[in-house]
């Protein structure tokens, strides 16, 4: 038996909140440290932003207009000093479109300090013995696999980095928090509703299948939109984007169940009224319910015959995203 110290680094980069797991076995002694942040940057919007930032010791005294970014919480925090982007946007680096591009860069840098910031926190650093991944949705985990290992070189200092599609983190990340053991989890269909993304998959028990994976860049943030632009259209007024998440996360349907009249309070004009939005949050939500059949079939209809009928049987839904389905029994 050798001593070698085994370190596993993972990073789960979410649109709205990217979560870390670091966890190192030495002879036998194991140790798992855990952190996560809001996958957000931000930007001093002038100069008095910028000294401001100073006084209150979220940027360094010497930083440059041109080059101050803070990522994660703090972006929330001081986002009236900020202009505030999201570096992840539809399952992808924001801007990928263009690799070349100023804006997919800029992303991709705010991405890397995103990663920086999180390894910090759980205090990992470069090592040989490392083994590092990140799981990212679907279309990012193929698009941009180049750009997204060569965010791990840094810690995994030998190359034993892997990108992974979140639609395979999922199971994986259920049968070890003990939540479904391995035996329920084969011949599987997972759908991860993020913000930015559904990333579906099929799961043997075993590794990501060429084929059977689905995704759709439909998901909680879409919701949001839609709702906003529903709330503007009736009440003749924008609401801030953070608040009309938070009624959907609270409110939120996809249909009627029996749970009454949805009554939100809205500031409207000067004065707060009470008002009925069921309608509103259902016509929202409920494109979500097609876009888990459209994306579920997808995959299904390339499971092998042999284990359709058993995969329908064992669907789950996953993701902060799928909240919704615990006030419904229809999906
Ligand atoms: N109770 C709730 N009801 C409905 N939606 C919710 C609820 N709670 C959170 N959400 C939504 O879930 C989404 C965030 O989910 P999650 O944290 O799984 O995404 P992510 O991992 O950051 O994003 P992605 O996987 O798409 O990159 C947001 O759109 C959020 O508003
Ligand atoms: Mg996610």
């Amino acid at each position: 038996m050798t001593n070698a110290v085994r370190e596993y680094l993972s990073f789960d980069l979410g649109t709205s909140e990217s979560r870390v797991l670091y966890r190192t076995k030495d002879n036998g002694n194991e140790e798992v440290r855990v952190a996560k942040i809001l996958t957000l940057a931000g930007r001093p919007t002038d100069y008095q932003a910028l000294d401001a930032l100073k006084e209150l010791g979220a940027v360094k005294k010497d930083a440059r207009l041109e080059d101050a970014v803070l990522v994660g919480d703090e972006v929330n925090e001081y986002r009236d000093l900020l202009t505030v982007t999201r570096p992840l946007e539809r399952g992808q680096i924001a801007g990928y479109e263009q690799s070349t591009s100023d804006e997919f860069q800029r992303n991709l840098a705010d991405v890397r300090k995103i990663v920086n910031k999180l390894a910090r926190k759980v205090s990992a650093k470069p090592s040989e013995s490392l083994v590092g991944a990140i799981s990212a949705p679907v279309v990012a985990a193929s698009e941009s696999k180049k750009e997204l290992r060569d965010l791990l070189k840094t810690y995994a200092v030998t190359g034993n980095a892997m990108i992974v599609s979140q639609a395979y983190t999922a199971p994986w990340g259920a049968i070890e928090a003990g939540k479904v053991s391995m035996k329920d989890a084969r011949h599987s269909l997972w759908d991860d509703i993020g913000a930015g993304s559904h990333d579906a998959g099929y799961f043997d028990g075993t590794r990501p299948m060429d084929g059977l994976t689905a995704s759709s860049p439909l998901a909680g943030d879409s919701v949001d939109h839609a709702l906003a632009k529903q709330l503007a259209k009736r009440y003749g007024k924008e609401f801030p984007n953070l608040w009309v998440r938070d009624v959907k996360e609270k409110y939120g349907l996809v249909e009627q169940n029996g749970l009454g009249p949805q009554i939100v309070a809205l500031n409207i004009h000067g004065s707060s009224k009470s008002e009925d939005i069921t309608d509103l949050l259902i016509e929202s939500g409920r494109p979500q319910v097609t876009v888990v059949s459209d994306v579920v079939l997808k995959v299904l209809g390339n499971v092998n015959p042999e284990y359709q009928k058993e995969t329908m049987g064992k669907v789950y839904l996953v993701g902060r995203g799928s909240r919704v389905a615990e006030k419904l029994a229809l999906i």
